[in-house]
């Protein structure tokens, strides 16, 4: 079959795989390969079980795959073959060097360009999607343009905002699709090109065009935005905590007034996922590189009170079980870093888990998709870990429950059942204020929620 465009991306992550998978879907006529150096991600993608778990997404890869849709290894083949390029490769923090700990390392990023630039024989549009610092589409640009041959790459910038959990409906109805271009007549060109694609299922009021450092900046900001609401309210609930206060009410107040507005004030142990940290530390590194000391300081807080947050809870539960956990047997209900995906990277439970560990408490920890990665990320350390599913077995014998993830089954469970089995007296500590605390309260259950009351029959 003849299509009428080439597109390729180059990374089959979270963001590659079912962009890509959504805009094979909207634009049969297009042409959609996904790349990647690792083999076995793209086995998976060609597989029945797709390497990510988003709702929806394996209805679209079925529908498209090997019709429109095409995932490979054959990068060389796919940049020859393709009119538009998207780099969605990932931008870990750097963990060496200059700017460790903090900016974002750039070597897959760096060695996508030059791959491009070797076997590109005619004119591209290369589409960032990876989030990356400000000024990076130049640093592209300097690597294409880098020698005399006559080709001409056209960077764009094109962030992409969509959640874990729900990517495909952020994906088919986004708030806002940015596309960041330089102000020439090909940067322009380039542009609207893109924007068609978009226009496909997307209304043009919410496609954004803007220059190109605005577009990479946004991304950085909008997630430093984003994070900021949830270190703002989670830095209320020690306060609710001290004051009898509760910090459901008090958000709700506030999120009313509709400046402010009521999403994103979740209470919680902290925020996770693979972006908010990185984002926020990648901007402060920015700051910093040019000389903007309190601007910097500013959004670490952001991050220091993320951190707070998960130290706060364990205290809580430490100060609560009688300043002892040495042997105590804890359940963490959920391990993923928000409901509905098996991603577990920067998940508080991850440090809360490992500060439970050095008070020599005893985990079981459960979790109905994110157990293989918990297995991971907690591997080599010293303590007694144990992984089960079920969460009535996982809490067996146990001498508290703590709520790392909102997932609705945990709010339906027979508690009654699971108080029963615990040893007493027994504990819950709702790290995501999920559950019906005077409910468990009346079952006989010594209840700590975040930013609210204890409940406590001593
Ligand atoms: C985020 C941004 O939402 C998305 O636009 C960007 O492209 C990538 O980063 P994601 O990391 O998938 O997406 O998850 P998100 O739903 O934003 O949640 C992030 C973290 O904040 C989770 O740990 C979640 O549990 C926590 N959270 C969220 C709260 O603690 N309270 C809230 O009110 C909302």
């Amino acid at each position: 079959m003849k299509f009428e465009k080439s597109i390729l991306c180059i990374g089959a992550g979270y963001v590659g795989g079912p962009t890509m998978a959504m805009i094979a879907h909207k634009c049969p006529d297009c042409k959609v390969t996904v790349v990647d150096i690792d083999k076995e991600r793209i086995r998976q993608w060609n597989s029945d079980v797709l390497p990510i778990y988003e709702p929806g997404l394996d209805e679209i890869v079925k529908a498209t795959r090997g019709r429109n849709l095409f995932f490979s290894t054959e990068i060389e083949k796919g940049i020859k073959e393709a009119e538009i390029i998207f780099v969605s490769v990932n931008t870990p923090t750097k963990l060496f060097g200059a700017g460790a700990g903090m900016a974002a390392d750039l070597q897959y990023w760096e060695k996508t360009a030059r791959q491009i630039k070797r076997y590109a024989d005619a004119d591209k549009i290369i589409v960032e999607k990876s989030t990356l610092p400000v000024k990076t589409a130049l640093a592209m640009e300097r690597i294409l343009t880098s020698s005399d041959n006559e080709i001409h790459f056209e960077v764009l910038s094109n962030p992409e905002f969509l959640a874990e959990g729900t990517a495909i409906k952020d994906l088919e109805e986004p708030d806002r699709v940015l596309i960041g271009s330089k102000e020439t007549d090909r940067g322009v060109r380039a542009r609207d090109e893109l924007v068609e694609i978009y226009a496909t299922w997307i209304p043009r009021e919410r496609i954004v065009t803007s220059n190109i450092w605005s577009s990479e900046l946004s991304k950085l900001v909008a997630n430093a935005f984003l994070a900021q609401r949830i270190s703002s309210i989670n830095s209320v609930t020690a306060l609710c905590e001290k004051t009898d206060a509760d910090v459901t009410e008090v958000a709700r107040a506030v999120g009313m007034d509709s400046r402010v507005g009521n999403k994103f004030l979740k209470a919680s142990i902290g925020f996770g996922g693979s972006c908010f940290k990185k984002d926020i530390l990648n901007l402060v590194y920015l700051c910093r590189q040019y000389g903007l000391d309190e601007v910097a300081s500013y959004w670490e807080g952001v991050i220091r009170i993320n951190e707070y947050q998960k130290d706060r809870f364990v205290l809580t539960m430490l100060g609560a079980m009688f300043n002892t956990l040495a042997g105590k047997r804890v359940c963490l209900f959920g391990f993923a870093f928000k409901a509905d995906t098996g991603d577990t990277r920067e998940s508080p439970a991850i440090s809360i888990a490992k500060r439970l560990i050095e008070e020599r408490a005893e985990l079981v920890i459960s979790d109905p998709k994110a157990l293989k990665n918990a297995v991971k990320d907690l591997e080599g350390l010293d303590g007694t870990v144990r992984y089960m599913e079920d969460p009535y077995e996982a809490s067996y014998g146990c001498d508290a429950l703590a709520v790392m993830t909102e997932w609705g089954l945990y709010k339906d469970l027979d508690y009654e059942r699971v108080y029963r089995s615990m040893a007493q007296p027994a504990f819950i500590f709702d790290g995501r204020n999920i559950l019906d605390h005077k409910r468990l309260f009346e079952i006989g259950f010594n209840v700590f929620p975040i930013g609210k009351p204890a409940l406590t029959h001593f």
